[in-house]
Parts: C-alpha cells; structure tokens; sequence
C-alpha cells in the first residue's frame, strides 16, 4: 500500500501534510429538502437593526426567499426591536434595500424580488408581553389574508444572551404556532461562559423549548469547508478509511490565526478571551467533524449529533500542562481604556490560546490534537489539517490562499471531487508555497459557488437540518471539556506578543508527550551570572541584564537595597558638588520605595537633595491622579526637604492643562538647565510598564521623535491621555538610572525584554541607555523569576 510515503523526517517547520482543509473565509450550498407541504412562513429577526443583522441576516433570509419564492411557500418577515416603530422602521428599511441579489439572478428579476421582499417586511416592536400578543395576532391575520395553512415561525434571537430566557418564556406563551407547525428559535453564542452557566441557560431555555425547537448557531458550520467535512470523509471513504488513525496520523491541527485586534469590544472580549470566543466553540466543532465516527447516513441528524457526542465523552481532560496561553502587547493598555481601568490594572485574559487535546480511543490513542487561535497574529487564516512528521509548530508558516479549499498531498492520495466543489489546477502564482510545499504538490479542490457561513445556515434552518447546529448536549459537553482548563488558567500569565510579524517564532510551540510548550522558554540569567550565588541563600544578587548591572531579591531585600544605593548615591554627589538631583516617576512600583525612605532612612540628606519628576499625567497636581500628589502623600510629607528643592512639572498653566502655547515644557527644560550641572541628574528611577513603556514614552516612540528637547508633551493610549515626560534625551544625560521592576506580572516583560537585542520602538526601554553614566535594573524575584 501506499503507507510509506506518510512518515516523513526534515526539518523543523517543513512539515508534509496529508490533508488539510482551508476554512478560509467562506461557506457551503443550499439545501432545499423541506419536505413538508407548503404553507405560509413567519420569520422574526429580534435585534433586526443591529451589527449582525445588518451585515448577515437579512442578505441570508432574502436569499432564502429568493430560493424559496417558487416553492408554494408564502413569507412574511418581521424586524423586532425594542424601540418603536415611528423609530427604527426607517433604519430596518435603508438595511433592506441594502442587500444583493445572488450573482444568477438578473437585474430586472432582481428589482422585483427586492420590491416583494420589502413589502413582505416590516417592523415590530417587541419590548412587552403585550408586543407579543399583537405579534401572534399580525401572524393569525397574515394565515387568513392569504388562506394559507401555516407551515412554521422561525425566530432569530440576534440579542445580548441574557435576553434569551425571558423572549423564550414569551414565545412559548404566546407565539406557539398551530398544530402541525413547527417553531424553530435560532440562538447566537455566547452559550454560556461556563459548564455551569451554559447548563442553566440551557435550563431556563428548556422550560420554554423543546430541544429540535432550538438552533444553535456556530456560523463555523456553515463555512463551506467545515460543511464538508463529513462529506467528504465519506466520498473519500476508500482511501481515508485505512489511515484514519493512529498509525498514520501523526497529529491534527486546527488552526484560526487572526490580523485583527480586539479594539472596541473589550468589554466582552476581556470577560471571554480567545479560548471562550473560538476554541470553545468552533474549533471544538471542526474538531470532533474530523474525529467522529463517520454516520452511516450523514442525513440522518440524530445519528451525527451522536456520533458527535461520543467524541466528547472520549475525549481526556485537559491539564494546565496542555496549554499555552499569550497575550498581544497592546492589550493591556486597551483594556485600561475601554473599561476605564487605572494603569495598575492587569487583564490575564488570553487573546492567543494553543490546546492539545487527545481523544482516549484506541483509533487515535497518543495522536496529538492542537487546536490553535489568537488575535494579532501575522495573517488571516483559517484551517485544519491532518499530517504526518514532527513535534513542531511553526506559527509563522504561510497559508496563502485565500479561498476556502481542500488540499490534499498529492502523494498521499487522488480525492473524489464532489459536485458541488471543483478541482483547481491553475494557479495565479506557480510557485507558492501552502505551509512549506509547492502549491503543485497538492490536489486542490474549491467550491463551485462561494457562500456566506449564514445564508447557508438559513438556508438549513429553514430545511430544518439540525446537524448543523449545536444541540444542548454537546454544549454541556463541550463546556465539560473545556471549563477545568477555563479555571486552571486563571491565574496564569499570558505570553506577552508584540503582534503581527513582529512576533517571528515568539509563539511557536512543541509537543513534548503529553505537553504542550513554548519553544522559546527564554533562560534568563545562568548561575555563574549571578556571581554563583543561589536564590534561596542570598537575599540579594548581582547579576547582568541586557548586558546591564542587575540587582535582584525578594521585594522587601530590593527596595531597602535600592533606598540604600540612591542615598549612597546622594551623599557622594553632595560631597562633591554640595547638591543631589534626583528624578522619580509615577506609577505603583516606586511607592513602596518612597515609604521606606520616609521611615527607615532618617539621615538622607534632603537638605540638599532636589526632586524632580519624571512624567506627569495632565491633572491638577491637586488630584490622585497625579504623580506629583502621589509622591507627595508618599514620600514628600513625610520629611524634611526645602520646598524650593521640589520640582513638580508645570502641566498647569494659565488655568488649563497642558496645552503647548503655554511652554510648559520649555519651562521645565529651563528649570533643568538652571539648577541640574549639565542637565544631568545624579539619579533618575524609572519603572517600565507592561507594554515596556518608560516615563511616559509609549510604544511607538523613537530618540530621533524628539530632536534635542528634554522635556515633551506624549499621547497615553492610557486615560488621561495627555501627558508631560522628560524625553529619552534627558533620561539619557543621567549618571546613574535605575529601572525597578516588582511584581509577578511583569514577568513577560522581563521576558520579553531579555530576548530583544537590538533598541526597539515596540519597547521603550530598550532606548534608556546613558551616554556617561550607568544602568542598573532592580528587579524581585517574581519579576524576574516569574
Ligand atoms: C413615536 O411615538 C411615540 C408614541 O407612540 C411618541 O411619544 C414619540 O414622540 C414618537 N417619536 C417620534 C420620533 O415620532
Ligand atoms: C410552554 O408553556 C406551557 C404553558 O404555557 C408549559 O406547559 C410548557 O411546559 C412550556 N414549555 C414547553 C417546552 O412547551
Ligand atoms: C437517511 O436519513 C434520512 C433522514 O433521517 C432518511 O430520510 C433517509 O431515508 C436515510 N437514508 C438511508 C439510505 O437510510
Ligand atoms: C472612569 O472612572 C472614573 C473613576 O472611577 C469616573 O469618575 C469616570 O466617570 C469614568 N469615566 C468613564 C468614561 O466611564
Ligand atoms: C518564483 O520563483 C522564481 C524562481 O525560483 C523567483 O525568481 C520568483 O521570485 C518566485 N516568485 C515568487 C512570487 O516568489
Ligand atoms: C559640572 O559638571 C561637569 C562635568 O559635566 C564637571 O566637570 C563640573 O565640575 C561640574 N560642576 C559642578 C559645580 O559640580
């Protein structure tokens, strides 16, 4: 047979794939088998004007009706909302002269279709039980106008889900059709967020809907490729049958990269993360489509959710060790402004997930099963594929097509093409690669007609195939699956990515047995680094950072070692010159250095020592916001230093904040030049944030940005936005800067910042180098031990 060519050996990131499956943008055919006699059809879009509707619904249910309009059936659709109707009629109106006639259809034919299509529509509030009254009573009077018998009430719930209980207690009580009708309530995901509350959800929903009454959508059923799956299983039967398991599959790869990031919706995504948004739901989905036992009828729905289900139960819990999770380096900062968070606040949510799961069947028994997913990432793609060969991941493999597709190695085997679907020879570009071989060495299959995931899932509904949705089975079970890694993750910390291609191998992944890892677990400092010392004996250390000096302990042993060095600092610069510059920032990590200052160091020599402030948010120096009001409640009042040694930056000035005509930073430079011997401080402590920003100087941020100036006004992604900053150029004068880190969840930036060699603009910090002076990093051991 032709088993040998399967297992191949090479080199990392040049993998040979037995089958693979572009779930590319698109989806599947119609499916006309409504059997049933015709009669008169009532469909209900609840959240008719909203984002979902307006981009998806209401093409995929006029393409419906379009398909539909010669089959005996007759339409009525309404747009439900909670406002009224003297409100939003016209905006349901300007969405459906919107949507396009499929491409077969002629211009002349599609002006009338369009035209019935509006007058078959309208708008209905649906806010109280009263609405849904009137509703059903609309529904009588429509079945007696046209004397029709009714065939079903289709409901669409494009609503927040907390919404869903309340509308299906309504429906149930008031819109139930007559006898012989069916009722078909469509849902939309979240289902939950977890076991738990995905099982009461299902709860509530069952005291008002029989279980073939509810369609749970995951439009990943309805892109064409996934919706083949099983089919083409089947019609390839002959060739995948006797290698469709563990022998010859070495792993299984689901994979959904995304460019996108999650700006706009973070006040659902950070309660959701990647694993609850994709991995939970659609690459489960595609996953157990190419595990299950295939059906012995494929249309027989109760036979597929079955076969389905006993994937789940088969498959072995999750441990953390299955698990890696990252986090795009902007994140941070865009869940501290769309939620409105201070910039001590840290989301753990994970935007990129890779799983490995295993199913305890004796067929796939030890075959490992990734399932992958994650935003900013370095394109946009989507697939699954069956392979053979080595333990490594390589996420920077490029996929580029862009159409949805089967690929099959050509020498694996010659795949059926289905009659729907058409095979590809001609490629635009000879010599692209699909994840690391020649576009030639694949058979390539697509499509005939490219659909949308949710005119096709429509189209289902309306056929009444509810294989293609999720029964509330599987979503118990699936959430069964997935909810002890959900909790097991919670207090972990997410790989922090820089995003897109400046990720390289950051996030590549191995499977070592049962494990999933990073391949880049970055040692940071080697024993003889730290001078031989050992971290349990010591409680401080000396080690190198980024070829910088580094000081390292447990919080309370660095902060009192940092106080001790700044006041060594002090009296050397004092004995020298009779004076002492110091520059601080904001932020949380410094405080704990300020309070030990103020209680334990009674003899610094504040007399002569002069404070000046690194960066400062545009907020009176009155409010808590502020750095200076923080360094004063913290440190400033609580010893006795000369009030004209205190230089808080002058963001206010003429009754107003920051604002450049003011010169506020000009007045600060030349307060600098005054009192600072060559604008050089003898000592400025900075902290660097999680997306590596210093003072406040972002990401983003270049030397060259500021030209000679010392002192700038910045943008913070971060509210208030406005702020004033000494620039790298002053920080740069210093004789000795000092970077603290504390805390475990700056162990990714350390991280991170250990493997950057080069300045980058995507981390500030890496630019603080002083021309004369020195560079010394305090860092705790959970910053720097994790
Ligand atoms: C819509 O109708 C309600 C009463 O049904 C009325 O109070 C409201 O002013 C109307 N709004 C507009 C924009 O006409
Ligand atoms: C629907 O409502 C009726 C009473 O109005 C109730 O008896 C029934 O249990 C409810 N649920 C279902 C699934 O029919
Ligand atoms: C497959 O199942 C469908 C739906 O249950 C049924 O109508 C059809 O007859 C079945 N086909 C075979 C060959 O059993
Ligand atoms: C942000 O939070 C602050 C303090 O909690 C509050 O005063 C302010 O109104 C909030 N702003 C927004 C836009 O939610
Ligand atoms: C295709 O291959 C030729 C020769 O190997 C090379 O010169 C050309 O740049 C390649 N084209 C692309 C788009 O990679
Ligand atoms: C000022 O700094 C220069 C070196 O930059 C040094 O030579 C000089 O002695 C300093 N002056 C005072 C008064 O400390």
């Amino acid at each position: 047979s032709s088993a040998t060519p399967f297992f191949w050996t090479g080199p990392a990131c040049m993998l040979l794939s037995l089958l693979l499956l572009l779930l590319a943008p698109l989806c599947v055919t119609t499916a006309q088998d409504e059997a049933r006699k015709p009669g008169h059809v009532s469909v209900i879009i609840l959240g008719s004007t909203g984002d979902l509707a307006r981009k998806y619904l209401w093409q995929g249910f006029f393409e419906l009706y379009t398909n539909q309009v010669n089959s005996g059936h007759s339409f009525f659709f309404y747009g439900g909302g909670l406002s009224p109707a003297n409100k939003s009629s016209l905006v349901l109106f300007e969405i459906l002269k919107a949507v396009n006639c499929p491409k077969d259809v002629s211009k002349e034919r599609c002006a009338i279709l369009k035209e019935q299509f509006l007058r078959l529509s309208r708008y209905k509030q649906l806010k109280t039980l009263e609405d849904y009254q009137d509703l059903s009573k609309n529904i009588q009077k429509q079945l007696q106008q046209e004397d029709m018998a009714e065939a079903g009430r289709l409901f669409y719930l494009s609503v927040p889900a907390f919404a869903y209980a309340e509308i299906a207690d309504r429906i149930n009580n008031t819109c139930r059709p007559s006898k012989g009708a069916w009722l078909r309530v469509v849902l939309e995901k979240p289902f939950g967020h977890d076991f738990k509350s995905a099982q009461v959800l299902a709860t509530q929903l069952g005291n008002s809907l029989k279980d073939e009454e509810m369609y749970r959508i995951d439009h990943y059923l309805g892109k064409q490729v996934v919706a083949n799956i099983l089919q083409f299983r089947m019609e390839n039967k002959k060739h995948l049958h006797p290698i469709w398991n563990k022998h010859y599959i070495e792993r299984v790869e689901i994979v959904l990269k995304e460019t996108l990031d999650v700006k706009g919706r973070i006040a659902f995504y950070d309660q959701y993360g990647v694993i609850r948004d994709v991995l939970q739901n659609h690459l489960t989905e595609v996953m157990t489509l190419l595990t299950m036992r295939l059906p012995l009828n494929l249309s027989n729905s109760r036979e597929v959710l079955t076969n389905k289900l006993n994937i789940f139960t088969s498959l072995l819990p999750l441990s953390k060790s299955q698990a890696v999770i990252g986090q795009y380096q902007a994140y941070q900062t865009e869940v501290q402004h769309e939620l409105n968070k201070t910039k001590d606040h840290v989301s753990l949510t994970p935007t990129f997930a890779a799983v490995l799961a295993h199913v305890d069947e004796a067929q796939y028994e030890d075959v490992p099963i990734l399932m992958i997913s994650g935003k900013q990432l370095d394109e946009r793609v989507g697939y699954a594929r069956v392979l053979f060969k080595d333990n490594v991941f390589c996420l920077q493999n490029k996929m580029v097509l862009n159409y949805p597709a089967i690929l099959v190695s050509k020498n694996v085997f010659k795949p059926v093409v289905d009659s729907e679907w058409k095979e590809v020879t001609e490629h635009k570009d000879k010599n692209i690669t699909v994840l690391g071989l020649p576009i030639s060495d694949y058979y390539v299959q697509t499509p005939i007609v490219q659909k949308e995931a949710y005119t096709e899932l429509i189209s289902r509904i309306f056929a009444g195939r509810q294989n293609s949705f999720v029964s509330t089975e599987n979503l118990l079970a699936s959430w069964d699956f997935w909810s002890p890694l959900l909790t097991g993750i919670t207090t972990l910390f997410p790989r922090v990515y820089p995003g897109g291609n400046e990720n390289k191998d950051m996030l590549d992944i191995a499977v070592k047995g049962r494990d999933l890892s990073y391949i880049n677990e970055v040692v940071l400092i080697k024993q003889d680094q730290m001078g031989g010392q050992n971290v349990n004996n010591f409680q401080v250390m000396q080690g190198k950072f980024r070829s910088d000096e580094m000081v390292s302990g447990w919080t309370e042993e660095l902060i009192e070692k940092l106080a001790s060095d700044i006041e060594e600092v002090a009296e050397k610069a004092i004995l020298e010159s009779g004076v002492f510059h110091l520059a601080v920032s904001g932020g949380a990590s410094p405080l704990a250095l300020f309070h030990r200052l103020a209680l334990h160091h009674f003899s610094f020599p504040w007399k002569y020592t002069h404070v000046w402030i690194v960066d400062e948010r545009c907020v009176p120096l009155t409010e808590f916001e502020s750095n200076f009001h923080s360094l004063h409640d913290h440190l400033l009042q609580h010893v006795k230093i000369p009030y004209y040694n205190i230089h808080p930056m002058p963001v206010q000035l003429n009754q107003r904040l920051c604002v450049e005509e003011d010169r506020g930073t000009w007045q600060y430079e030349e307060e600098i030049r005054k009192f600072v011997n060559a604008s050089s401080f003898h000592f400025v402590l900075l902290g660097v944030g999680y997306d590596g920003h210093i003072a406040s100087l972002f990401p983003g941020v270049k030397p060259e940005d500021h030209g000679e100036n010392m002192v700038v006004l910045t943008e913070s992604p971060v509210k208030p936005h406005q702020r004033m900053s000494l620039t790298f150029n002053a920080i740069n004068k210093a004789r000795k800067v000092a970077v603290l880190i504390i805390g475990k969840y700056k162990h990714e930036v350390v991280i991170q910042l250990s493997r950057v060699k080069e300045e980058t603009t995507q981390w500030p910090v890496t630019w603080v180098k002083p021309e004369k002076g020195s560079l010394v990093w305090y860092m705790d051991y959970e910053a720097l031990l994790g």
